[in-house]
C-alpha cells in the first residue's frame, strides 16, 4: 500500500454496547485494524468483524501499558501504511482520553482523521443512576472534572470554582483521592452534606451505585469496596436518584445497590 490511510478516533461509549453509535458501528465493519483501550468492553470487541487486525494499548491507572507517545506513533505508522485505523476508546475520545494528543499527531503528519464522539461516562453513569446532571430548579450547570493527577502529584483544583450549589461536579479517575475531593469541597464552601453517587462499572451488566454524602463519601466507598472505573456524582440532582433509579442490570451479574444511610 502506498496511499496514506485515514484514522477515526472513535468513542466506544462506556460499556453497554448499545449505547454505541451507529456510525461508529459501521465503522468498525470498514476498519482493517482497530486500535483500542482497557475501558472498551468485550461486547464491543465482539462487534469487531473476524480478520480484522485489533492492537491493545490499555492502560490501567498508574500501570501504563504503552506511553502515549508510543500509542500516537502506533496510529501514525499504521496510517502511513495505507490501512483505515479505527481508533477506538472508552466514553468520548476528547473527554479525559487523550484524543486530542492523538489527533494533534495525526495533524503533524498531514494524516486525515474524523473524530466520532461517544457516551462519555459523566452522562451515562448519572442517567443510568437515575440522575438528571441538571434539573431545573436544582442544577444549572454540570462541570466535569478530572479527579486525579499524574503519578504522586497531588490533587490541585480550583475549588472555588467548584463550590456553587448550582453546579453539579462529575469527578472522573476520582476514587483514589477522595478525600482530597472531599476536603477540597468543603474548604471552599461546599456543604457536608451536599449528595454524593458513586457509580462503577456504569451502563454494564455489573453496574453498582452507591448513595452517600460529602463527609462520608470516602469511607462509604471503602465500606461498599467499589472500585474503578466510576465516576464521582456530587450535587443536590443526586437526591433524584432515589425516585428515578430505573436501571435494573442483568439478572445473574453481580449487581448490588447500595445506599448508605446516616443519622
Ligand atoms: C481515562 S478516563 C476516560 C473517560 C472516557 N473518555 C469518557 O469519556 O468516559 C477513565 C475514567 O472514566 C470513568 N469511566 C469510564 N467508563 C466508566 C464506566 N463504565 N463506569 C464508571 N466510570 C467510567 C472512570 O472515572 C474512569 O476512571
Amino acid at each position: 500500500m502506498n496511499t496514506v490511510g485515514r484514522v477515526y478516533l472513535v468513542g466506544a461509549g462506556p460499556g453497554d454496547p448499545e449505547l454505541l453509535t451507529v456510525k461508529a458501528l459501521r465503522l468498525l465493519g470498514e476498519a482493517d485494524v482497530v486500535v483500542y483501550d482497557r475501558l472498551v468492553s468485550e461486547e464491543i470487541l465482539a462487534l469487531v468483524p473476524d480478520g480484522v487486525s485489533r492492537i491493545f494499548v490499555g492502560k490501567a491507572s498508574g500501570n501504563h501499558a504503552l506511553p502515549q507517545d508510543e500509542i500516537n506513533r502506533i496510529i501514525v505508522r499504521l496510517a502511513l501504511a495505507g490501512h483505515r485505523v479505527v481508533r477506538l476508546k472508552g466514553g468520548d475520545p476528547f473527554v479525559f482520553g487523550r484524543g486530542g494528543e492523538e489527533a494533534l499527531a495525526l495533524a503533524e503528519h498531514g494524516i486525515p482523521f474524523e473524530v466520532v464522539p461517544g457516551i462519555t461516562a459523566a452522562t451515562a453513569c448519572a442517567a443510568y443512576a437515575g440522575i438528571p446532571v441538571t434539573h431545573r430548579g436544582i442544577a444549572s450547570g454540570v462541570q466535569l472534572v478530572a479527579g486525579h493527577c499524574r503519578g504522586t502529584v497531588p490533587l490541585e483544583l480550583n475549588w472555588k470554582t467548584l463550590a456553587d450549589r448550582e453546579l453539579t461536579l462529575v469527578f472522573y479517575m476520582g476514587l483514589a483521592n477522595l478525600s482530597e475531593i472531599r476536603a477540597g469541597l468543603i474548604s471552599a464552601g461546599r456543604s457536608g452534606g451536599t449528595p454524593v453517587a458513586v457509580v462503577a462499572e456504569g451502563t454494564k451488566p455489573d453496574q453498582r451505585r452507591l448513595l452517600t454524602t460529602l463527609d462520608r463519601a470516602p469511607e462509604d466507598v471503602a465500606a461498599a469496596g467499589i472500585a474503578p472505573p466510576a465516576v464521582v456524582i456530587i450535587g443536590d440532582v443526586v437526591n433524584l436518584s432515589a425516585r428515578l433509579d430505573w436501571f435494573v442490570p442483568e439478572i445473574g451479574a453481580q449487581s448490588t445497590v447500595a445506599q448508605a444511610r446516616h443519622g
